[in-house]
Order: structure tokens, then C-alpha cells, then sequence
């Protein structure tokens, strides 16, 4: 089945073409960093504009680059949630109106569940029970996934995301907008022994991430140790350097330690760690020496596959089209959409007033 991915969930407008759900003919992807770049951030109302801008000219470009023409494409999988509701909307009109005009048949897709499926196309097929650690901008799970399909949170953020703390830390500090790849660029030619922060303990003993505080105890140090932002051009002194190394190796090691820990209770087969963070090497290397101690299989998206894109939108999209489910014209974007479909305990961590974020 030929499927034609489209992604538009935060800033980047892409698409794909992908065959059985394997085989990617395309994946073009326009990125708006230089747009939020002077912000430091995104800016939703931007966001949405590009996207509205870019939206055909990526489907035109992928469709060429695939060398298919769009009678070929036998169905659509676009990203319905979550993510930031005018970029989603535009991406699911699009990709609804797209298979309405064509007649065939249209899917809406959970980003997370794109993320897992990133892992498709360069790896051996996933064997199940599979635990998946999602770490991008702006989630991070630990999913527990018995067979295809079925998603259990075993582990969660309470507050910021692990890219979203590589990102404060990088305005902290005056790097350049997105902090994940300076910040990872300065570590290696820091020392991560000469600042040293705490792993967060969650107070209820829940396996449950949090990189709040280590936000601000690198701010706390910022601010003790007279560390000066950079200014535009400066080159980052040593100091910022071992700050990024002693940053950057305390949330490799909370997300891989816990993710140790959860393997060793679940006694999964397979490995999975992927969206935008997973293009972190420090954060690879302690997967990978995890996963050889666990001796278990553990699987990446290559580079282009972790941070956005449609191509993993078409993989997931392809999985619950095989299954013959399908979008009706009546499908929106759902900007808080949940991957979570069995033993949810949202109700039961609600009552107990843990606060937490998908
Ligand atoms: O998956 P993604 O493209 O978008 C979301 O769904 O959020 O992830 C973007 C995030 C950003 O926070 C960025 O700083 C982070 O991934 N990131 C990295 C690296 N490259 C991107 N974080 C750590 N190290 C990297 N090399
Ligand atoms: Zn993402």
C-alpha cells in the first residue's frame, strides 16, 4: 500500500511517500527553526502561517521525489495530535480534503505513535513486548507496548520535557534555538565530572521523570557562578561547556536509568528510544550500553527519522489502515490526543492530585 504521510503537528511542514509501511520513497521536510529561531521558542501563530505557505509545495515536492503521481497514492495518515492546534489543523484539512477529492481512504494519526513507528525502516521488525522511551520537545514516555497497537504509560514527565529543558538550558545560557544539538555539541568538549546536578526523586515513589528543578539548579548555578550569557557570535568558555556536560549527562542518565529499571520489571524484547532527543549521541551510547546489559535489542530512527517527520506519520498511519480503520470528514485535530489505550490511570493519579503531563 502506497501511503502519503503529512506531519504539521509543531514547525516543521512535512510529508512522505512510504510503501507497506517500510519502504520510504520520500520524505521531504521544510523546518521553521530560522522563523522561531529569534524567539528562542515557537510562536504558534507563525507556526501556522508557514504551514499554511508550505503545506502543498511539500506534498508537490514529495510526490516528485517519489516519482509517483498522486493516482498512485492509495491512502493518507496525517498527524491529528497531539501538538499545537492551528499547526495541526492545517496538516489535517489538508490531508482530509486531499482524500476526500481522491476517494481513498484518510487516517488520522497520534504523533507519539508516529515517534515508535519511527523505528521502522531501519531496523529488524519490532518483536513484542516492546518498551519505547519518547523523548522530544515536547513529551516524555516511557511506553509499555505488548503487541502492535496497545500503549500502557509506565513513566512520564511531571513537568518539562527532556527537550524542553535542553532547550531552557540553551536560552539560559544564550545558545542558539533549538538547545538540543548546541548543547550536546558543547558537552562533548566539556566536563560533565566538574558540575555535577541531582537526579530528581519523585516524592510518591513513582518511576516518573522531572526536569524542572534540574532547570532551575543549572540556573542557581548560572546565577552563583557569575556565568555570563553569550552574546551573538561569542565563543562559549570553558565553564559553559562542562555546565552543558554536567547538564546533558544527568538527563542521559535519569531517562536510561529509569528506563534500566522498567526493562528489568517488564522483560521486554525489544528497545525502543526515539523523537527529536534520541538524535543525542550521549544519549544513544547509554541506550546502547543499557540494552547490551539487559541483552536486549534496542532500536533508533536514524537522524533524519527522530525529530519530525511524515514518513513515521505514514508507518503508524499504514499499521492502523492494514486494519482496516478509517477517518471520517467529521475527524479534527486533537490537540491534547492520548497514545494511551490500556490500564490508564489518569483517574487514579488525578485523585491523588499527581500532576503530570502526556
Ligand atoms: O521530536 P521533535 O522534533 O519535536 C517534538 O515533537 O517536540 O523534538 C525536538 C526537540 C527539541 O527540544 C530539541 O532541542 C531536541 O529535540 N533535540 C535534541 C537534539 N536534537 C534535537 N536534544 C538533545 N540532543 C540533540 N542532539
Ligand atoms: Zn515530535
Amino acid at each position: 500500500m502506497l501511503v502519503l504521510g503529512i506531519e504539521s503537528s509543531c514547525d516543521e511542514t512535512a510529508a512522505a511517500v512510504v510503501r507497506d509501511g517500510r519502504e520510504i520513497l520520500s520524505s521531504v521536510i521544510a523546518s521553521q527553526i530560522e522563523l522561531h529561531k529569534p524567539f528562542g521558542g515557537v510562536v504558534p501563530e507563525l507556526a501556522s502561517r508557514e504551514h499554511l505557505e508550505k503545506i502543498e509545495p511539500v506534498v508537490d515536492e514529495a510526490l516528485e521525489r517519489a516519482n509517483v503521481s498522486l493516482k498512485e497514492i492509495e491512502a493518507i495518515a496525517v498527524t491529528q495530535g497531539p501538538g499545537l492546534i492551528g499547526s495541526l489543523l492545517v496538516g489535517v484539512c489538508y490531508g482530509k480534503a486531499l482524500a476526500f477529492g481522491l476517494d481513498i481512504p484518510c487516517i488520522g494519526v497520534n504523533h507519539i505513535e508516529g515517534h515508535v513507528y519511527s523505528v521502522a525502516f531501519e531496523n529488524p521488525p519490532v518483536e513484542y513486548p516492546a518498551l519505547a522511551l519518547i523523548v522530544s520537545g515536547g513529551h516524555t514516555n516511557l511506553f509499555f507496548i505488548p503487541e502492535a497497537g496497545k500503549y500502557k504509560v509506565v513513566s512520564r514527565t511531571r513537568d518539562d520535557a527532556a527537550g524542553e529543558a535542553f532547550d531552557k538550558v540553551a536560552k539560559m545560557l544564550g545558545l542558539e534555538y533549538p538547545g538540543g544539538p548546541v548543547v550536546e555539541k558543547l558537552a562533548k568538549e566539556g566536563n560533565s565530572q566538574n558540575i555535577k546536578f541531582p537526579i530528581a526523586k519523585i516524592s510518591d515513589g513513582r518511576p516518573d521523570f522531572s526536569f524542572s528543578g534540574l532547570k532551575t539548579a543549572v540556573a542557581r548555578y548560572v546565577r552563583e557562578n557569575e556565568i555570563q550569557p553569550l552574546s551573538k557570535g561569542e565563543t562559549p568558555n570553558q565553564a559553559i561547556k562542562d555546565l552543558c556536560a554536567g547538564f546533558q549527562a544527568t538527563v542521559v542518565k535519569s531517562l536510561v536509568g529509569t528506563m534500566e529499571k522498567l526493562a528489568v520489571e517488564l522483560k521486554p524484547k525489544t528497545l525502543i528510544v526515539a523523537g527529536g532527543v534520541a538524535c543525542n549521541n550521549a544519549l544513544r551510547e547509554a541506550a546502547q550500553k543499557a540494552a547490551d546489559k539487559l541483552n536486549l535489542p534496542v532500536y533508533f530512527p536514524s537522524k533524519h527519522l527522530s525529530t519530525d517527520n511524515a514518513a513515521m506519520i505514514a508507518a503508524a498511519g499504514n499499521f492502523h489502515l492494514e486494519r482496516g480503520e478509517r477517518a471520517d470528514l467529521r475527524m479534527t485535530a486533537d490537540v491534547m490526543m492520548r497514545l494511551q489505550n490500556f490500564e490508564n490511570e489518569d483517574a487514579a493519579l488525578k485523585k491523588k492530585k499527581v500532576r503530570y503531563r502526556l
